[in-house]
């Protein structure tokens, strides 16, 4: 069992709470003026718990997909809701990952120009990422997570119980969040994690501990940054590249497992910039390594890797605003030329030094 984390925001302090009980719970409050949205999965994994909330008067599901977060879909989830008769009052209650975390928080920053909403996230990376900083971002045809708000919840509610059934790939892509936020907490944070690796699979109390952990360094930056207009921006660590992965890829790898690789390859960038020292990236590599390891043989087509990369919003002109070790290990904000010296790194990671 876990403290409960406070989180302030724009809209006033939300609690996420621990509680195993936590699905079993919802059916024993107050269900009028709720409207749900369930992942379909968890609803069929978890009918036994949810009970009386699958037969509730607004119950939407979702397949999580990235289809079901592109903008065309709306209509329908809106025309839904209205068919239930959503009032200004009303609260929407998002159960699922982050696909159902999107769809709801969007939906909930629009609808009848802002409902409340809740969250009980039930992927790895929802519990440990996602469920706190306020993001919401949906898909616009091809183009990933173009538009969003900032709608934080009234409250979250976290039962890792449900952690059981997520695939291998799933629970490597949430705890590729968790040790993106320990580095940037600091080499000592990164390595106790690090040791802690195999246990987090094996160990439900180690899992939620680290949760807790990750979800409390998160904290410091988002309360600090809600809007992500300078501090925040050291959570993007292992994002740049790992965004260009994910898109090279046709989406092919997890995004939490891709990032894992994107950290690997900023450390490396960072050696070849003279940044950072060799020690702090081979320090890091074997566990990034091991948690990428289903996907470290992933083709990476070269040209289709660098246009996605120079296509991150967070760039200037010939300037990339990267996230990179320093000499210290220290995780921080990068000005980086688009150059010669960076293109041959990139190309040197992909060919050949991701294999080593
Ligand atoms: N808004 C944000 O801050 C934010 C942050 C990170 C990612 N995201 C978005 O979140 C999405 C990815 O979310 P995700 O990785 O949480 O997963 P997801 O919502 O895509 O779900 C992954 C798979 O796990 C299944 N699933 C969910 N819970 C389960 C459970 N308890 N047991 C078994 N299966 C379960 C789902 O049905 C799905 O097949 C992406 O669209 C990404 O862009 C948003
Ligand atoms: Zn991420």
């Amino acid at each position: 069992v876990c403290d409960t984390l406070q989180i302030a925001s724009h809209k006033g302090n939300y609690a996420v709470s621990f509680d195993a009980a936590a699905l079993k719970n919802i059916g024993g409050t107050r269900l009028e003026g709720c409207h749900f949205i369930i992942d379909e999965t968890v609803s069929r994994l978890y009918a036994d718990d949810l009970g009386s909330v699958l037969s509730a008067h607004s119950v939407l599901l979702v397949e999580a997909t990235e289809t079901s977060k592109c903008l065309d879909r709306f209509s329908g989830y809106v025309e839904h809701l209205v068919s239930k008769n959503v009032r200004r009052g009303h609260g929407l209650v998002a159960i699922g990952g982050g696909i159902v975390q999107d769809i709801t928080c969007f939906l909930a920053a629009t609808l009848l120009r802002g409902l409340v909403w809740y969250y009980y996230p039930t992927t790895l990376l929802s519990q440990a990422d996602s469920c706190i900083g306020s993001k919401s971002s949906i898909n616009v045809g091809n183009t990933k997570n173009i538009l969003g708000t900032f709608t934080p919840p009234s409250g979250v509610s976290i039962t890792t119980r449900v952690l059981r059934t997520l695939t291998v790939d799933d629970v490597r892509s949430g705890i590729g969040e968790m040790l993106k936020v320990h580095a940037i907490e600091g080499p000592k944070a990164f390595d106790r994690i690090a040791e802690d690796y195999s246990a987090l699979t094996r160990d439900e109390q180690v899992l939620v501990h680290y949760i807790h952990e990750s979800l409390r360094i998160k904290k410091f930056y988002i309360e600090m940054d809600e809007f992500d207009k300078g501090p925040r921006n050291v959570l993007n660590y292992g994002h740049t590249f790992g965004h260009a992965l994910e898109s090279a890829t046709g989406y092919g790898v997890p995004h939490g497992i891709a990032v894992t690789i994107g950290m690997d390859m900023a450390n490396f960038i960072a050696v070849r910039l003279n940044r950072t020292t060799r020690s702090h990236y081979e320090r890091m590599r074997g566990v990034l390594k091991e948690n990428a390891k289903s996907f470290l043989g992933v083709e990476i087509p070269p040209d289709a890797f660098f246009t996605a990369l120079l296509k991150d919003k967070k760039h200037m002109d010939k300037t990339l605003k990267l996230v990179l070790p320093d000499a210290n290990g220290v995780i921080g904000v990068a000005l980086c030329d688009d150059d010669a010296r960076f293109r041959e790194a990139c190309a040197e990671y992909i060919t050949s030094e991701r294999h080593r």
